[in-house]
């Protein structure tokens, strides 16, 4: 199958990623949300990142022509001629269900659906439609325009056309893919997940300072950012959701969130996004570290 008309349910950080990214690769895009200002919001990060990459060179065409490739709605109809329909809505497995259920009807009966959740299971997403086998997860990564990887995520339903149309989608983007199953966290949040978990354990059992920990990972490791500071850029709430799914899965205590990742989040300090986490971001090119 050949995919020439990309749909994407949601216009935030991931959501518009993911449509600019396919917009540069030479898609046309039509973007969903609830309300007009979240397109907005999500077009006006769209713009600034065009326009640093067409500051430095590395588009092939002017970033207006790939914008008008790009289409934001409120109206979920307009994803009815979209060959492959990506949901990036919130991380939460009722919500997700409802979207897929509104746009089963909606999407033509060949559409793929994909999600980019990093740590619901797929199978139970898939199970909202009437599409199991031309159903996939497809994991983008934070910043989206400027990860190479995309996790391509098959379950026991997922057909073999699909699959690799998934995989070739996911090259047009100028991505890499890597295969794996549905389980939950697939491969990056499997590895990665425990390892920023033992990172506050660490902190919590005085074994270094936040930029200490953060520095040994970095200049020890060729880490590009330290664990906390990878912490507060992903979202702490997201990572705290995400111990939930997966210590839910395995039952195993390196996925079990540690008792200050859950004050934090009590707290409504998310990291970056709130100006407040591992971190306090008043000057945002000065990040302070917190001393708890
Ligand atoms: N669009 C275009 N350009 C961008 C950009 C964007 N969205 N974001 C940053 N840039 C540019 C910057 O302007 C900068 O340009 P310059 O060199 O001209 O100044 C350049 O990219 C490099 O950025 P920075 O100088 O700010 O910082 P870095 O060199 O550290 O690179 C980074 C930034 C690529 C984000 C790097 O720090 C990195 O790889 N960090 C790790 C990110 C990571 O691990 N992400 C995965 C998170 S896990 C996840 O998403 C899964 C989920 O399920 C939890």
């Amino acid at each position: 199958m050949t995919i020439h008309k990309v749909g994407v349910l949601g216009c935030g950080l991931m959501g518009s990623g993911i449509a600019q990214v396919s917009a540069t690769a030479g898609f046309k895009v039509t973007v969903v949300e609830v309300e007009q200002k979240f397109i907005e919001k999500g077009f006006a990060g769209i713009e600034k990142s065009l326009t640093k990459f067409a500051e430095k060179g590395t588009l092939t065409e002017k970033p207006d022509s790939i914008r008008a490739r790009l289409k934001g709605t409120t109206n979920k109809q307009e994803l009815a001629d979209c060959d492959i329909i990506i949901e990036a809505i919130v991380e939460n497995v009722e919500e997700k269900k409802k979207m897929y259920e509104s746009i089963d009807g909606i999407a033509k009966k060949d559409t793929i659906f994909a999600t980019n959740t990093s740590s619901i299971s797929v199978t139970e997403l898939l199970s909202a439609t009437n599409r199991p086998d031309r159903f996939i997860g497809l994991h983008f990564f934070n910043p989206v325009p400027l990860m190479k990887l995309v996790e391509v995520v098959r379950t026991i339903a997922t057909a073999n056309d699909v699959y690799d149309t998934a995989i070739e989608f996911a090259k047009k983007l100028g991505k890499v893919p890597v295969r794996t199953s549905d389980r939950t966290g697939f491969i990056v949040n499997r590895l990665l997940v425990p390892y920023l978990l033992d990172a506050i354990r660490a902190y919590e059992e005085g074994v270094g300072s936040i930029p200490d920990i953060d520095n040994a990972m970095k200049l020890g490791c060729g880490y590009p950012m330290g664990p906390f500071t990878l912490l507060d850029f992903v979202g702490l709430d997201t990572t705290y959701y995400i111990t939930h799914v997966m210590y839910d899965e395995f039952k195993e205590r390196r996925f079990a969130s540690p008792p200050l990742l859950k004050r934090l989040v009590l707290a409504g300090w998310y990291g970056r996004k709130t100006g407040k986490g591992f971190y306090d971001y008043a000057d945002p090119n000065k990040p302070v570290p917190a001393n708890f």
